[in-house]
């Protein structure tokens, strides 16, 4: 991991994605959690406070040692169920297969490098009827929209640690094999070739 993404995109990824104005669009990717919960990208934690009571154990997966440490402070001044970090990469999970109840991401599947093997790890992790529950930014409909994200991806890759402005969330999950149960689709305010959201369910048959 470079070292800006290592000591600044944390803080910057913490302010744009992590403040207030974010919780209503975070929580119902949320909703209906339960049991042992692997969080993808946990990232500062900003999910930490708002987890459903049902989920019993949150395992998470996070390269950036910053957002570790971001993360355990924030663990520090609120209640959560029990969480642990287990792992640095979202493509190789140190987890038993059919292990997890859920698996929540919260804008990371635009991130990982290797994202079909980390489709793969999550498909594997969960049990069958257990599902993915996600709300990312991705590729809009929109095909000028699409256009400008596709000339504009490189340069977001290389100041967004990796990001990716052309993935679909919903299409990812169903090339990996999950049935997308629900998908929301949104627009938030600002440029869309960010702000073009979706929130959905997909479900391991
Ligand atoms: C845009 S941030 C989102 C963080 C957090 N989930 C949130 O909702 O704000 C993307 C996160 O994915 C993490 N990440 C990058 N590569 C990853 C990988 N291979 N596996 C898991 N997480 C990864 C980054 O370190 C970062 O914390």
């Amino acid at each position: 991991m470079s070292w800006y993404s290592e000591h600044v995109l944390p803080h910057v990824v913490n302010i744009t994605c992590g403040g207030r104005a974010m919780v209503p669009v975070r929580k119902p990717a949320l909703a209906g959690l339960r049991g042992v919960v692997v969080e993808v990208g946990f990232g500062t934690g900003p999910n930490i406070g708002l987890y459903p009571p049902e989920v019993e154990r949150v395992l998470a997966v996070e390269p950036s040692a910053r957002a570790q440490e971001m993360a355990q402070k924030r663990m520090s001044m609120m209640s959560h169920p029990p969480i642990e970090f287990v792992g640095l990469d979202g493509a190789s999970l140190p987890l038993a297969s059919e292990s997890a109840d859920a698996v929540l991401s919260t804008f990371t599947l635009c991130t990982i490098p290797d994202i079909d093997a980390a489709m793969s790890e999550i498909v594997r992790v969960l049990k069958p009827g257990g599902a993915l529950q996600f709300v990312e930014h991705g590729r809009s409909e929109d095909p000028k929209v699409q256009a400008r994200q596709r000339r504009f991806e490189p340069i977001q890759k290389r100041i967004g640690g990796g990001c990716h402005l052309t993935r679909d969330p919903a299409e990812l999950a169903e090339r990996a094999g999950l049935k997308v149960e629900k998908v929301d689709r949104f627009v938030l305010r600002g440029p869309k070739i960010l702000t073009t959201m979706s929130c959905g369910r997909a479900v391991r048959p």
